[in-house]
C-alpha cells in the first residue's frame, strides 16, 4: 500500500494535511521509523511516496471523536466512547470546558471517567513532564517546535526560557545541548513541577525561578538565545528581552500577530499551531 515518508518534526502538519485533504487512511497504524513517519494514505500525491505494508488498526484503536493525550489523561472535546478506557495508556478521561485564561495559561477541565487525577507524567522526546493539568499550562502540539528550537541550539550558549512553564523547552534543549539555561515562571505550581522535572530528568545546567521574569531578568546576565513562549502577551515583553539579548543573540517570539505589527528585526517566520479559527501560533526570530 502506498505510504507518505516524512521527517518526524513534519509529522504533525502532515497528518493534519493529509486529514484535511481525506487522504489519511485511518485504519491503519502510521509507521515510526526513528527520524521519519510513514503515513498510510488512499492515493498517490506529491511528496517521498513509499509502497509498504502498514498494520491494520484494531476497531477498539479507531474512533470518530477527538482527543489528545497528556500522560496517561485522555483530554476529550464533547462526546466520547467510554471504551477508550480499555487502552492501556488511558487512566482517566476530562473535558475541556473553558480556553486557556490568566496569567497563568490555564484550562479548565471537568472529570469524564476513569480515575479522578489530574497529575500525570507526559513523555516527549525522551523526556519526562510531571504535571497537574488543572494547576499549569501544557501543550503536547508543541512538541514539535521545542525539538525544533533544540535543534538549533548551539553548545556554550546561555538561554532564558522567560515563560518556561513546566519546563519542556529547557529540559528537552539542556538534555541535548552543554548549555546553560535560566527558566523562569509566574505560576507557583509551574515552578513547582519545573523543579520536580529538572530533577526527574536529571539535567543540571537547568536554573528554575519563581517570579515575573520583568523583574527576575534584572539580576541575570546577557543571552545569546531567548525564548518567549506566551503568545497572547509577548510583545509586551519585548523590551526585557532586547535588553538582556547579546549582540550576536537571537529571540524566538511567539505570538498571534500578524508579520505587520511585530516592528523588529525578523530574519525567519515559522507556523506553529492553530490557536482559535483562523488565528495561528506563529515563531517570530528576532534579531537585535
Ligand atoms: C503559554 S505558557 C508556556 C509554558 C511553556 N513554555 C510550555 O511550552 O509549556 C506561558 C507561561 O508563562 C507564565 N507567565 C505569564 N506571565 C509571566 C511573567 N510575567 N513572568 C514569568 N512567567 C509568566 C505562565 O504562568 C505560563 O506558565
Amino acid at each position: 500500500m502506498l505510504g507518505l515518508k516524512v521527517r518526524k518534526i513534519d509529522g504533525e502538519e502532515t497528518r493534519k494535511k493529509l486529514i484535511q485533504r481525506g487522504i489519511l487512511d485511518r485504519r491503519y497504524r502510521i509507521k515510526n521509523l526513528g527520524d521519519y513517519l510513514v503515513f498510510p494514505i488512499s492515493k498517490r500525491i506529491d511528496g517521498d511516496i513509499v509502497e509498504m505494508e502498514f498494520e491494520l488498526l484494531e476497531k477498539r484503536d479507531r474512533y470518530d471523536f477527538k482527543f489528545e493525550m497528556i500522560g496517561d489523561i485522555a483530554i476529550i472535546e464533547d462526546k466520547y466512547d467510554p471504551s477508550i478506557l480499555k487502552r492501556k495508556n488511558i487512566r482517566s478521561v476530562y473535558r475541556k470546558t473553558g480556553d486557556t485564561e490568566g496569567i497563568y495559561r490555564i484550562k479548565k477541565y471537568e472529570y469524564v471517567a476513569g480515575e479522578k487525577n489530574t497529575e500525570t507524567i507526559h513523555k516527549e522526546y525522551g523526556c519526562r513532564y510531571m504535571l497537574d493539568i488543572r494547576k499549569v499550562y501544557f501543550n503536547p502540539r508543541l512538541a514539535t517546535e521545542r525539538y525544533r528550537i533544540a535543534e538549533k541550539v548551539r553548545d556554550g550558549e546561555r538561554i532564558l526560557d522567560m515563560f518556561a512553564g513546566v519546563g519542556p523547552f529547557s529540559i528537552l534543549i539542556a538534555k541535548k545541548k552543554n548549555v546553560e539555561i535560566h527558566s523562569i515562571d509566574i505560576n507557583p505550581d509551574a515552578f513547582y513541577y519545573l523543579k520536580k522535572n529538572i530533577e526527574i530528568n536529571k539535567v543540571r545546567n537547568v536554573f528554575p525561578y519563581l517570579g515575573d521574569c520583568r523583574e527576575i531578568v534584572k539580576e541575570l546576565p546577557d543571552f545569546d538565545r531567548i525564548i518567549m513562549n506566551l503568545p497572547k502577551s509577548s510583545l509586551d515583553f519585548m523590551d526585557t528581552a532586547l535588553n538582556k539579548i547579546k549582540k550576536n543573540g537571537i529571540i524566538h517570539l511567539y505570538s498571534i500577530k500578524q508579520k505587520e505589527e511585530i516592528k523588529y528585526n525578523v530574519i525567519d517566520i515559522q507556523k506553529v499551531k492553530s490557536y482559535s479559527p483562523g488565528v495561528y501560533v506563529w515563531r517570530y526570530d528576532i534579531k537585535p
